[in-house]
């Protein structure tokens, strides 16, 4: 394997691996090393199956069966372990400017951790690159990435100091209902209720401190809510400016690791007349953060 670094503090482009062969343990083990170094690594030239991306993405950890996947009714995909991140339907025609999948998703725009919203979070975010847009005036559908760990190393050791202990409410219904979005299906609320996380995180595989942010964050438990959302609304500017962020431009084929735990990320705008087709696996954290070591 050969290593490329893609940003002065995070991100590397891995080169001679296939991921669609099967991986043996000290392949797993060198990309988990690479992974808490860098924790953003980028892949070309893989062409894998969704089955191929399933089984390889299960060597880190069981998958997560998404919010989409587990509302039931027609896919597009037959496996519920990959999330359709795309603008198709389930017959793989564009969505329709109004459809109510296609406005949900769009909370993806917002800086976040996927899945912080669930008691248990999640470790990996692998997205797979089958179609990619063009790029247009409104923008190509890069992904960006922001590097928490050296957001948090930015911090003065006084604030530091005042947020370390603290603990943030996450709730999907607040990510959405930062864009006006509040179609949720019957059953939803109760199906996905707010949980609570820690705002600063000791990462196991690098033993260093990062800020657990998310556009789910949305406020500290024991303050007033506006208190809260004001210092989260600070947290997420200083963490999202430009030194700490990596923009990836897709080619299909990419495949791109980050770890939830350390990185936040957003999709960026492109034409929505032209399919863009990403699929995700996502593996689970094995407990609460709450109780993980401060
Ligand atoms: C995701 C996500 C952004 C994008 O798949 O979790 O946030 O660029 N994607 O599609
Ligand atoms: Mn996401």
């Amino acid at each position: 394997m050969e290593i490329r670094q893609l940003h002065p503090l995070f991100g590397a482009e891995v080169s001679g691996v296939d991921l669609g062969r099967p991986a043996d343990a000290a392949t797993i083990g060198s990309l988990w090393e690479l992974i808490n170094r860098y924790a953003v690594l980028v892949f070309r030239g893989q062409r894998l199956s969704d089955e191929q991306l399933r089984d390889f993405a299960g060597n880190f950890g069981r998958l997560e069966i998404g919010r989409s996947a587990a509302e039931g009714g027609k896919r597009r995909l037959a496996l519920p372990e990959i999330g359709d991140i795309s603008n198709l339907d389930e017959a793989g025609r564009l969505r329709e400017r109004h459809d109510r999948r296609r406005l949900d998703s769009l909370g993806n725009r917002i800086w976040h951790t996927d899945a912080s919203y669930m008691p248990v979070p999640v470790v990996l975010g692998m997205l797979h690159a089958v179609t990619v847009p063009s790029a247009s005036a409104l923008g190509g559908g890069e992904t960006e990435f922001a590097d928490m760990r050296a957001a948090y190393d930015a911090l003065p050791d006084a604030m530091k100091d005042a947020i370390d202990g603290l603990v943030a409410e996450h709730d999907v219904f607040w990510s959405r209902a930062q864009i006006g979005f509040s179609e949720f299906l019957a059953g939803e609320r109760e199906k996905y209720p707010p949980s609570q996380q820690r705002l600063v995180r000791l990462h196991p595989g690098s033993q260093r401190k990062t800020l657990y942010l998310s556009a789910h964050a949305s406020h500290i438990v024991g303050w007033p809510v506006p208190e809260g959302r004001i210092l989260l609304y600070d947290l997420n500017l200083h963490a999202t400016r430009p030194e700490f962020v990596h923009s990836h431009k897709w080619q299909a084929g990419d495949l791109v690791i980050w770890d939830n735990r350390c990185t936040m990320h957003r999709g960026r705008p492109h034409d929505e007349t032209h399919p863009r087709d990403l699929r995700r696996a996502t593996t689970l954290d094995v407990g609460s953060t709450l109780d993980e070591a401060a």
